[in-house]
């Protein structure tokens, strides 16, 4: 693990919390897990959570895991979140990161924890010779926009974002669609 951050706010230190930005470790599941249920239900989309500390547990540290998590602590306590996983760009052949999940709890937003969770994850980019960290985000979610913005991300543009779910993914494995 790396050793975690303390970050100092660059306006008003005295005035801001100590924040430290650590990695997660196996007994950090139930805060992972409960941050991620704010942001979902901060998304409007709480419905769609199904998944257990069992499940969380087994994707962050099982055998083979599929997910990160850097933690953004106050006072011992987790109040930030930044879930994230690599992918590859086969043109570069150099990983990229996606940020799957970004969360501050509402009573520490505004004090640079934020901003904090996203440099160390650039930092951790930069050191891994990541091409890139890019994500998504809700077009009705301005604030969060502004705030990418802020720290100097771009929308995309060119691209379109497409996925298969739900029964078109049932008909297409199936062979029941135009597949
Ligand atoms: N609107 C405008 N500016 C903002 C906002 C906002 N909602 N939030 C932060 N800022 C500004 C701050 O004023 C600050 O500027 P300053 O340093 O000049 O004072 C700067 O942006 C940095 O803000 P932080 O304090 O570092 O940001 P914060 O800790 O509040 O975290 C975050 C930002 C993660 C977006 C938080 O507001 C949040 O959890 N929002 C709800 C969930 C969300 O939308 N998450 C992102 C979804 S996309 C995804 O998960 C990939």
């Amino acid at each position: 693990m790396a050793p975690g951050t303390n970050v100092q706010s660059q306006n008003d230190p005295a005035a801001r919390p100590r924040v430290l930005i650590r990695d997660a470790t196996a007994t950090d599941v139930g805060p992972i897990l409960r941050l991620v249920r704010a942001l979902a239900e901060y998304e409007r989309l709480g419905h769609e959570v199904t998944a257990t500390e069992a499940e969380m547990r087994e994707a962050l540290f099982g055998p083979l895991p599929r997910v990160h998590a850097l933690l953004a602590e106050v006072a011992g306590e987790p109040v930030g979140l930044a879930l994230f996983y690599y992918t590859l760009n086969t043109f570069k052949l150099r990983p990229n990161i996606f940020l799957e999940d970004l969360f501050v709890d509402p009573a520490y937003r505004g004090s640079g924890i934020g901003i904090a969770l996203m440099r160390t994850l650039a930092r951790r980019a930069v050191a891994e010779n990541c091409s890139r960290v890019e994500w998504r985000v809700l077009n009705w979610n301005r604030p969060s926009i502004e705030f990418y913005r802020r720290i100097g991300a771009e929308s995309i543009v060119d691209w379109h974002t497409l996925l298969l779910d739900g029964a078109a993914l049932a008909a297409l494995a199936e062979g029941t669609s135009h597949g």
